[in-house]
């Protein structure tokens, strides 16, 4: 596996393949990688010629009251992870070589940046749309792989790649959970063995929401009250959200037919710790 970290270095990579008509998949990471990020190589790895990962962990995304030093880093292990799963190459540059002095572009995307983690984390989504804007012009891949889990994002990222006209396609992997249910996450190495057990009512809920559903349930009103009487029972859990949206303009919905997409969305934090996880209720196509 070639580790690349100049931008020059990427810009050849990807020339090189391009001229010889491969394809390639593009899996943007922040590294301490675990099975979901590989599930999104997997997937990469399964429908394109060449398959390149980054490893990046964006100090734009962060606030100032999140602790950026503190997010955990292994970058033997990614790399170790990343050969196993024949990626061809990773893009690991430093925060000066994706920020150069004087850097002074930045990307602001409304509408679906504008509930949930957006406003939760006012300036997150303007961090993610530019690293990600940034990775995509360097590397410039035939699809990008993104998971569900960060199911916000992928609607912020699927905006950004058809407003701005990008010729890349999106691809969408699902959530990959431990056996318990837990969404897996970089973050859960921050969580205690009891808080990992707490953290465990956000996938339960979203199980309630899911049974309400497929009992012909379509209120969104009534779905929610099953998911507040799990979240209710668990008193470590403080409720940032959940909300049932359509999943491309996170719009909060009434009604689950009011959409041919639904998704449950929650978050909220147990301890120190911000979790969030979500599924789709209803998926017409
Ligand atoms: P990071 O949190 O490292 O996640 C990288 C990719 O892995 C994202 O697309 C995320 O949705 C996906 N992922 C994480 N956990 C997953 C799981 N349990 N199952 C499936 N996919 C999962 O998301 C980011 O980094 C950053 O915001 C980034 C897009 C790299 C921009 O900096």
């Amino acid at each position: 596996m070639d580790i690349l970290t100049r931008i020059s270095e990427v810009h050849e990579w990807c020339a090189a393949r391009r001229s010889k008509g491969q394809s390639v998949g593009f899996v943007p990471t922040m590294g301490y990688l675990h099975e979901g990020h590989m599930a999104l190589v997997q997937q990469a790895r399964s429908r394109n010629d060449a398959v390149l990962a980054s490893i990046f962990v964006n100090p734009t995304q962060f606030s100032a009251t999140e602790d950026l030093s503190r997010y955990p880093r292994d970058f033997e292990r990614d790399c170790e992870l990343l050969r196993n799963h024949n990626c061809d190459a990773v893009f690991a540059p430093t925060p000066e070589e994706m920020y150069p002095e004087g850097f002074a572009t930045h990307i602001h995307i409304d509408g679906v940046t504008a509930e949930f983690e957006g406003a939760v984390r006012p300036t997150h989504f303007d961090g993610v749309a530019l690293v990600v804007t940034r990775l995509l012009c360097i590397t410039t891949p035939t699809a990008l792989y993104l998971g569900q889990k960060d199911l916000q994002q992928t609607a912020v990222l699927r905006r950004l790649v058809l407003d701005l006209g990008l010729q890349c396609r999106v691809v969408v992997v699902p959530t990959v959970r431990d056996s318990d249910g837990l969404a897996k996450s970089s973050r859960n190495v921050y969580l205690s063995d009891v808080q990992r057990h707490q953290a465990l009512v956000l996938s339960r809920a979203l199980r309630a929401v899911c049974a309400e559903v497929q009992s012909g349930q379509t209120s969104v009103e009534i779905v929610l009250r099953a998911a507040h009487e799990v979240l209710g029972a668990e008193p470590a859990l403080h409720l940032d959200y959940i909300a049932i949206v359509d999943p491309l303009g996170m719009n909060t919905l009434q009604d689950i037919t009011q959409s041919p997409d639904a998704a449950c969305i929650v978050a909220g934090k147990v301890g120190s710790t911000r979790l969030i996880d979500n599924c789709y209720v209803r998926q017409v196509w």
